[in-house]
């Protein structure tokens, strides 16, 4: 598929796969996206899954006829983009691989590769032929500490790697100038970007959300660099909603929330999940944006999209074993693992004769650095709003 008369893209849509990482669920599917660019010489960014190597030589023969590929540019070495290497390296014995040192031995441990590898540092340049050159930036931990970026100069398109990319697949036009739709999505005159601002949330606080600070130092390093093209290796190829993807990233990639609640619980017999209701219904009569999220009937995937997103956390829990219950204090430590900070933080929920899970949920939201806007509403046995008042909760998340 052209994207310009240099680069072509030449990635595959994944429908069948349920959960990413063996984690994370696939609504949509998911793309990996791998491009070719080219001057007299031939350079490949990035490969796919290996499962889809036929589908994908195919891509690649179309696009580059009887002419070898030169170059393997290895961008990000997690295996839904380089586990196709050797494959390729079978198809083209002289292909040299192109990245840098702490991916070598991830090559090696990975498929035994260990020759015909161009090792690169940050700024250095490959030449292509043609006036074709592509620049290299270093990235690390974003995601994975040998993560660079190619730029391809002229062009002014950013190979970036995971960055601004998207769950869900991309079956029709790959740019979103050009259209890209995410598949399933039912309205035909959607903008592409609001489309996918939820799916890129999610892939953003599910994969990446851990490494602000990465992400951060990334944005500052390509800051200068005229950007027209953004190529991900995951949704659409960005050209006309940049500002808005790079926009997303950074408040992301800052902890910073906009104003709304993400209303989190599990319940065991159904009373903190009627206190959980019951806060819904009076944050939607004070107009206050909000998502809820039964963590024990959902995939946490979900939360954690609107944890990243709203400023504000109302987690319930009933005491279970004088601890949190599980799914509760399992959402609380991915939150810890992803080092999500600057929330503001009220807890509610339920118990029978010791309480403990209000207090220890504000335990866990002050080592987290959360402000506690009060000390909670823990509620004995049954739920009523005399015994757990989620007007004046919702009074405190409204503020
Ligand atoms: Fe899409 Fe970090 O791999």
């Amino acid at each position: 598929m052209k994207i310009t008369d240099r680069i072509r893209y030449v990635g595959v849509n994944d429908h069948c796969k349920t959960l990413f990482e063996g984690l994370w669920p696939l609504p949509f599917g998911v793309s990996y996206n791998s491009y070719l660019v080219f001057g007299d010489r031939i350079a490949l960014i990035d490969t796919v899954e290996e499962e889809f190597g036929e589908e994908y030589m195919g891509k690649i023969r179309e696009e580059t006829g009887d002419r070898p590929v030169d170059y393997l540019i290895v961008n990000h070495m997690e295996p839904d983009h380089s586990s196709s290497m050797d494959f390729i390296r079978r198809e083209y014995p002289g292909i040299r691989i192109v990245t840098n040192a702490k991916a070598v031995p991830m090559i090696a441990g990975y498929y035994g590769i260990t020759d015909n590898i161009i090792t690169v540092k940050d700024g250095d340049t490959l030449d292509l032929g043609n006036d074709t050159v592509l620049k290299f930036y270093m990235t690390p931990m974003v995601h994975w500490p040998e993560t660079m970026m190619t730029w391809l100069i002229g062009e002014n398109t950013l190979f970036a790697g995971d960055a601004f990319g998207t769950f869900g697949a991309v079956d029709g036009p790959v740019t979103d100038t050009g259209g890209a739709r995410l598949c399933g999505w039912l309205d035909a005159h959607a903008d592409t970007f609001p489309e996918f601002r939820s799916e890129m949330t999610r892939y953003y606080s599910n994969i990446v959300g851990k490494y602000g600070i990465p992400v951060q130092n990334a944005l500052k390093k390509l800051s200068a660099l005229p950007v027209s093209r953004i190529c991900s290796t995951h949704g659409p190829v960005w050209e006309r909603q940049i500002t808005e993807v790079v926009s997303l990233y950074d408040r992301l990639s800052r902890y910073e929330g906009e104003h709304g609640v993400c209303i989190v619980y599990a319940s065991m017999y159904g009373n903190t999940a009627k206190a959980a209701r019951a806060l819904e219904s009076e944050l939607a009569a004070r107009g206050v944006p909000y998502a809820i999220h039964d963590l024990a009937q959902e995939n946490v995937s979900y939360a954690y999209r609107d944890a990243f997103r709203f400023d504000t956390i109302a987690a319930g829990s009933p005491t279970y074993n004088n601890c949190i219950f599980p799914p509760v204090a399992a959402f609380m430590a991915g939150l810890c693992a992803r080092t999500l900070k600057n929330r503001r933080f009220l807890a509610f929920g339920s118990y029978t004769w010791a309480g403990g899970s209000v207090r220890l949920l504000n335990g866990e939201a002050q080592n987290l650095g959360f402000e506690l806007l009060s000390e909670g509403f823990a509620f004995a046995q049954g739920y009523s709003a005399e015994k757990c008042d989620m007007s004046a909760a919702a009074d405190l998340l409204a503020r």
